[in-house]
């Protein structure tokens, strides 16, 4: 069906066209209306969800970005109904006997429905964080996306440990940490993988959690990590590994929260211990460990005024709070 109804040559959905791929009785055949792409949004939205097969992910971007490059009026909002099948304005009528306000508010909601459920969250977990995300994902707002996957990506240190993270997974986030910046180009980052419970339990045994809690000597059996991902620079390419692995761990942490996972950095590593642990070789220095799993943890950031207290801190009902700076106060001048 997707085939006979995608238009090839210029993209979008096909108004009607019979099974031999020949015009209809009506004039429509060769133009593209909003409602089959309002649609077809949300159905390879929902077929992925239901079966993950990456096809449906697909043909959902394929549909997506077409319908949102050509029906949008960038002037006035909402979309135009009727194109050409090359993508041009028919009309510039945005409501008639068939559309009014109803298809397009219908897809955001439906496929940021769909979006919500597909993110597991832990308990504490607010419910309408991603619904920005969400509405921007729908509208293809990239800057908006990009900047609530940063808000959403806060260090999270308890987790629903129950919750495998499976090694292709992880292997799926080191490589977003291969394909990002590297000094020189060198490329020294090496990486181990750990998700099994037993290696997992001896890392954890290695790690130092939230200085700033003098009372919480980290996560408690159940809240542990599921996985963790060891960053190492290889000394044989270089000795000094500059900040690739802070952006590596960055690259990382972002594809987990856009996984509905969460993690933590640390660098507070007993490292001859994890060393012996998971039998690192000597030419790898140990840099950073990334602690990563479902979180079960509210976070929130609040500011701090110049000169304030910039240390984190835990509430009654365990929320973690995070001070950041004003932006007036990092830019210098
Ligand atoms: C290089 C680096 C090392 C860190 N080491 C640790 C650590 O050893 N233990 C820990 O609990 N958190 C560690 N953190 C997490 C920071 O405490 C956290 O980033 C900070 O509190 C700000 O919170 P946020 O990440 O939610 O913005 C580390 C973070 C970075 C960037």
């Amino acid at each position: 069906m997707w085939l006979r109804g995608w238009d090839e040559e210029y993209g979008g959905i096909l108004y009607y066209r019979d099974v031999m791929g020949l015009p209809v009785t009506e004039y429509w055949q060769d133009m593209k209306f909003w409602w089959p792409h309002n649609e077809a949004i949300i159905a390879t939205l929902m077929a992925y969800q239901m079966t993950g097969d990456e096809k449906y992910a697909s043909w959902h971007r394929m549909v997506h970005d077409w319908a949102y490059a050509h029906f949008p009026d960038p002037e006035y909002g909402e979309w135009f109904g009727y194109l050409h099948r090359d993508g041009r304005i028919s009309t510039r009528l945005k409501g008639n006997l068939w559309k009014g306000p109803f298809h397009l508010p219908g897809c955001s909601s439906s496929a940021g429905r769909c979006l919500n459920r597909s993110r597991p969250r832990g308990k504490g977990e607010p419910g309408g964080w991603q619904t920005g995300r969400t509405q921007a994902l729908v509208r293809g707002d990239l800057s908006i996306m990009l900047r609530d996957l940063v808000l959403e990506n806060r260090s999270r240190r308890r987790f629903d440990q129950e919750a495998a993270v499976k090694v292709e997974t992880l292997r799926e986030l080191v490589d977003l940490a291969r394909l990002s910046a590297s000094g020189g180009n060198l490329q020294p980052l090496k990486y181990a993988l750990s998700c099994d419970p037993a290696m997992n339990a001896r890392v954890f045994e290695t790690l130092a959690w939230a200085g700033y809690l003098k009372d919480w000597p980290g996560p408690e059996e159940g809240e542990r990590p599921a996985a963790y991902i060891i960053v190492l620079g290889d000394k044989t390419i270089t000795q000094s590994f500059g900040c690739d692995h802070g952006i590596a761990a960055q690259s990382i942490l972002l594809g987990a929260t856009e996984m509905g996972l969460g993690g933590c950095m640390i660098g507070s590593i007993r490292r001859p211990a994890l060393s012996q642990a998971m039998a690192i070789p000597a030419e790898y220095e140990i840099l950073l460990v990334i602690a990563l799993g479902r979180p079960k943890e509210r976070v929130v950031l609040e500011a701090v005024e110049p000169g304030g207290n910039i240390k984190y801190w835990r509430d009654e009902q365990a929320i973690h709070h995070v001070p950041k700076r004003s932006l007036e106060e990092i830019i210098v001048g």
